[in-house]
């Protein structure tokens, strides 16, 4: 090997080896930062996870008062025009075509969720359509909350016995407030017997609101009971609130009396003080 080859080969050394060497601490610093980098990360994913734990526990810790009514609900109308039917799609989700008639009334019980803050329970009350039975239903329309007046809009017929229905709610001993939901089955059958117009006059005339529905396909089944479950919920909201205010102004004015009590009290010693040193 010739010198000048054996100084190449030293030069070409010195300079692998400055290179690694300034890379060493370029990297020492780079792995120093991450480091840093990385410990900055964790203290700072831990404080998150903390923060949430925090939020997690408070808001576990912030009850929600959910208040819960019990109403009566009674389905009536003529036989046929799918009461029973109608019960069990919202109770079971199920549907049949052939379904024995309903001999004197049926009960079915469920609960729903009408707000964050409010849940009913319904006792369903299924009666029977056919007329020679027709006697027994005013007795399960008693102390009722809310009421389905159940016809078919294939069959007008049961469009014209609302009357009587209706004529029966006014005889029957159902709750002062009852809120009473007219509905038209069946609404799956193309051809209907009765026209919008004629339905939406007598829903109007007798102040119902008004829902068509298909038990068959399960059409504004749930809407219906969530309707009738949050106006029965309101109206036994306000009678709560105002039976509370009624025990508050009793409360008041039990507080009122004792006052002028003790005032009158206060004043007959004041009386007897300047009564004695007037003797003196
Ligand atoms: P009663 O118990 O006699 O008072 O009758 P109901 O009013 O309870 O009627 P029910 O539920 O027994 O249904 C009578 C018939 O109508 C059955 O054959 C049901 O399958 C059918 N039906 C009920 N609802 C619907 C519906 O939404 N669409 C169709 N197409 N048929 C229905």
């Amino acid at each position: 090997m010739s010198t000048e080859d054996k100084k190449d080969i030293e030069n070409h050394q010195g300079l692998q080896e400055s290179i690694p060497k300034e890379n060493n601490n370029d990297n020492i610093n780079n792995n120093n930062m991450k480091e840093e980098n990385n410990k900055n990360e964790d203290t700072n994913q831990k404080k998150e996870e903390e923060e949430i734990e925090e939020l997690n526990k408070s808001n576990s810790d912030i009850e929600v008062n959910i208040t819960t009514y019990t109403i009566k609900i009674v389905f009536v109308g003529d036989s046929n025009v799918g009461k029973t039917s109608i019960i069990q799609r919202f109770c079971e989700h199920k549907f049949e075509e052939n379904i024995p008639a309903t001999i004197s009334a049926a009960f079915q019980m469920k609960k729903l969720k009408v707000d964050p803050f409010t849940e009913v329970n319904m006792n369903i009350w299924d009666t029977v359509g056919q007329e020679k039975y027709r006697s027994i239903t005013r007795d399960y329309l008693r102390n009722s909350d809310g009421v389905f007046l159940v016809f078919d809009l294939h069959n007008k017929k049961s469009f014209d016995s609302l009357n009587y229905w209706l004529e029966e709610l006014n005889n029957s001993d159902i709750n002062k407030n009852c809120v009473k939901i007219l509905i038209g089955n069946k609404s799956d059958y193309k051809e209907k017997e009765i026209d919008d117009e004629t339905i939406n006059k007598f829903s109007e005339e007798n102040g119902l609101k008004y829902l068509a529905v298909s038990a068959k396909e399960g059409v504004n089944i749930e809407s219906m009971f969530e309707i009738i479950g949050a106006d029965c919920a309101k109206i036994l909201q306000e009678k709560a609130d105002e039976n509370e205010n009624n025990n508050q102004s009793e409360k008041n004015k039990e507080d009122e009396r004792f006052i002028i009590k003790i005032e009158e009290k206060k004043v007959d010693e004041d009386i007897k003080v300047i009564k004695k040193n007037a003797c003196c």
